[in-house]
């Protein structure tokens, strides 16, 4: 089991995931934008990326290196209002939402994938979350497929499938899960 003071993990292929810095935020939005272009993640370029990437509320945010570069990212934070998943998972658990943390900015660079680092890096948040004594949850646009069976493939339980309003006779489905037991 992670100890929280221990903050740095690396797999035997030499994928070393540790806390982001504010000297890794040039290189998280090139990334990011790899990522946009690619995958349609996020679906909407934000007009701030790295402000995007490192709002306030961050509980904790990690990034992954594959031989010196960046190759992933991951944030942990409290629910906030446009997240799902906290209020789903609160009314099916009878637990408080504020109970939950919520796993988001989950990204790996194209050339980096395949290779466990997305795993790795849910893995790391899901540690956090629970040291802090939180429930990991998480909303996933339902057309970002690649994440949904990351998620599934770790265990993760569908919820449910909301409806979002994501500005006027704009909606989009997200998919809502909760970490396994
Ligand atoms: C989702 C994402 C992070 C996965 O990263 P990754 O490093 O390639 O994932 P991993 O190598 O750890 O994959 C772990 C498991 O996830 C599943 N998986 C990952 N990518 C998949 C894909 N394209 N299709 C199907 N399953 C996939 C597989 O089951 C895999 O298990 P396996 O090793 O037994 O095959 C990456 O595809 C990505 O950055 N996507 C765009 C951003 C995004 O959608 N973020 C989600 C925000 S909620």
């Amino acid at each position: 089991m992670l100890s929280p003071c221990v903050p740095v993990l690396e797999d035997p292929y030499g994928v070393l995931v540790r806390p982001r810095t504010d000297r890794d935020l040039d290189a998280c939005v090139r990334v990011l934008a790899e990522v946009h272009g690619r995958d349609g993640y996020p679906v909407d370029w934000p007009d701030d990326p790295a402000a995007w990437l490192a709002p306030p509320s961050d509980l904790a945010t990690w990034v992954a290196e594959t031989d010196g570069r960046l190759a992933g990212h991951v944030r942990l934070s409290r629910g906030g209002p446009g997240d799902a998943a906290p209020g789903v998972w609160s009314a099916l658990s009878g637990t408080d939402a504020a109970a939950a943390a919520v796993i988001s900015r989950l990204f790996v660079a194209p050339s980096a994938r395949g290779q466990g680092i997305g795993a790795l890096l849910v893995q790391r948040a899901v540690a956090a979350a629970r040291e802090r004594g939180l429930w990991p949850v998480l909303d996933v646009v339902a057309s970002d497929t690649a994440a949904a069976a990351l998620y599934e493939r770790l265990g993760w339980r569908l919820l449910a499938t909301v409806d979002q309003e994501w500005g006027p006779g704009r909606t989009v489905a997200v998919r809502c899960y909760a970490a396994g037991a």
